[in-house]
């Protein structure tokens, strides 16, 4: 019964993360989260293709976590990847981290 409640939460966190990035992330980030968003064309500093395995893997969860609470230049990235601390809660930042590990390893 607790195994199945943890599933459960899980399964919602990443959906929480999914919603979030299609709102937020997308316009950089692209709709597939390649790095390829309507901005990016713009942009000096390309939005990290977060589908790429073997850099997203080299993030621990409190780098990304970092990266999107409080900026690009919190973990010396680019500014052009803004802040979000305002926008979302701590939880919410965190779904995106769990579904940010979804996008880079799509198989498990
Ligand atoms: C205005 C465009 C823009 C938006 C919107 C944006 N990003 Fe970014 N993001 C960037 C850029 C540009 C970089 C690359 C910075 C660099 O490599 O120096 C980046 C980098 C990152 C990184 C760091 C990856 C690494 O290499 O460690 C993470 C994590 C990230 N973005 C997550 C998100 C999430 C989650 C959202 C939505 C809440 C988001 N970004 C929205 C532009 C954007």
């Amino acid at each position: 019964m607790t195994g199945m409640m943890v599933v459960n939460v899980h399964a919602s966190d990443l959906k929480t993360g999914a919603v979030l990035y299609k709102a937020y992330c997308t316009q950089c980030h692209g709709l597939e989260g390649d790095g390829y968003g309507v901005n990016a064309g713009y942009m000096d500093v390309q939005p990290r293709d977060h589908t790429e395995a073997k850099e997203m893997n080299a993030r621990s969860d409190e780098d990304l976590f970092k990266a999107v609470k409080f900026g690009g230049s919190a973990v010396n990235k680019s500014v052009l990847m803004p802040s979000w601390g305002n926008n979302l809660s701590d939880d919410e930042i965190r779904s995106l981290v769990s579904y940010l590990r979804v996008l880079s390893n799509p198989e498990k």
